[in-house]
Order: structure tokens, then sequence, then C-alpha cells
């Protein structure tokens, strides 16, 4: 069953940075803690998404975490080469992955045109490595955390607004004409983001306000793809007092 969202406010972006991080150390400390075997963590792109990398990587008591048994993957990625610096994996990289011990089989990238011919290929075979984590063909394991950031447009990983993308089944896509460049892009579906347990939103700035509105409101996926995603366990709206400005407030 998935969980309510609740919206928690930082006085601003950095603060809302450091208390992500902060919360992100916790909750995987909490989920080794919880179970056995692998932690699946989902990350994302844009600038929220390596800021809160950043500030796990500045947190007290981040040598807690046995990055052995953290597997990562991504909500979404450009379909650009290895190591391009528009890449959410290369950018997260220098936010951090590049400077901890995650054993390189654990970080699951979406594979560029350096070795697939296609986005379709790159998709299929993202999707074959997520069957293989959870032990199914076309499966999807259950992801401990999605971190998800949110476009001014209301989009989620490449789930834009009113794009044909927002159809697909199974639990990866190519998405092609995307709105925001580059135009070819790898995404997990809905239904693959509704496999997390913790689902975060992370969202800063006053151009991010009506998304907020939209996204915390009714589910509309097709206009606000946010609003239709939340976790089976937990939905937290981390927001800055500029995303949060056309909430009501309480
Ligand atoms: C992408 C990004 C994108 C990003 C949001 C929020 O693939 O283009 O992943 O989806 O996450 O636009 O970005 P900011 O956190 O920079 O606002």
């Amino acid at each position: 069953m998935s969980q309510p969202g609740r919206v928690l406010v930082h006085p601003d972006k950095q603060v809302l940075a450091d208390a992500a991080g902060a919360r992100l150390l916790v909750a995987l400390l909490d989920a080794l803690g919880e179970h056995a075997g692998p932690v699946h963590l989902v990350l994302t792109g844009g600038s929220m998404g390596s800021a809160i990398l950043a500030s796990l990587g500045a947190c007290p008591g981040r040598e807690a975490l046995d990055w052995s048994r953290l597997h990562l993957w991504w909500g979404d990625e450009r379909y650009l080469p290895t190591g391009d610096p528009e890449r959410n994996e290369t950018q997260n990289a220098a936010a951090l992955l590049d400077a901890v011990p995650v054993p390189a089989a654990n970080v699951h990238a979406v594979p560029g045109p350096d070795t697939t011919a296609s986005a379709e290929e790159s998709a299929q075979r993202y999707a074959a490595a997520l069957g293989e984590a959870a032990g199914a063909v076309g499966g999807v394991p259950d992801f401990d955390l999605v971190l998800l950031g949110v476009g001014p447009d209301g989009h989620i990983a490449s789930l834009f607004p009113g794009h044909p993308g927002l159809a697909a089944t199974g639990s990866t896509a190519a998405v092609h004409h995307s709105p925001k460049p580059p135009p070819d892009r790898v995404t997990l579906t809905f239904d693959a983001l509704r496999r997390g347990r913790r689902v975060w939103f992370l969202v800063a700035g006053s151009d991010k306000a009506d998304a907020v509105r939209r996204g915390t409101g009714p589910t509309d996926v097709d206009r606000t793809p946010a609003s239709g995603v939340a976790g089976t366990m937990e939905t937290l709206w981390l927001v800055d007092a500029d995303a949060a400005a056309d909430l009501a407030t309480p």
C-alpha cells in the first residue's frame, strides 16, 4: 500500500541538502539493520541528487555504512557515453561515489551509447539487471529508498508531463524527444518507482513551488508525474522554503 506524502520544509537549499544527507545516512543504516542481504538505493540526477550525496559524504558516522551491501541504481539516465559530464552517474560519482568503497558490481549504471546500439537496448539491459537482482525476469527488487528530483514541470526521473513515455509498462523504458535535453534517455517506469519502500522527493527553489503544490496534491500523472509515485512505507517531500511557497499553511 502506498503511503501519503509528508512535507518537511527546510529554511534554504543548503540546510535541505545537509539535513537530507544526514537523513539518508540514518535511513541506509536502518535498512542495513532491518534486513539481511543487499540494500537497494535509487539515485537521482539534478542538483539536489548530487547535493544529498555530497552531504552524506561529509556526515559524521558515514564510516558505519557497509558499502559492500549497498546496490546503486538510477531512476533515469541521459543516454550519453560513460564518463560524459552530463550523465547523472558521472555527476553522482563526482559528488560521492568515486570516494567510497562501493564494489563496482553493485553500481548498476544505465548503459550508454558506448556499449549499446540504442536507448531501447540500454533499457533492456537495465531491465535485465533489475530482474537479476529481483531473482525474476522482468522483476524489480524492493528498493529500500528511491530518491527523486522534481523538475519545474513536475517531472520525475525521465517521466515528463504529457509525454508518451508515461504509459510505458515493464520496469524500464527508452525515452525520445525529451522536453529537457538531451532528447534520448532511459527511465524507470512508474511501476518500478512504486516499488520503493521509502520515496523521497528532493526539491529546492521558487521555480519548483507550483510543481510541489501539484505533486503533493491529487494524483494527476499526465499533468504532474511527481503526483504518481509514493513509497510503500514512507513518502517524504524534502523541500526548501522557496519550493514550499505555494503550499497552504497548516
Ligand atoms: C535529468 C535530471 C532531472 C532532475 C530534475 C531536478 O535527468 O535531467 O535527473 O530529472 O532530477 O530536473 O533537478 P534539480 O534538482 O537540479 O532541480
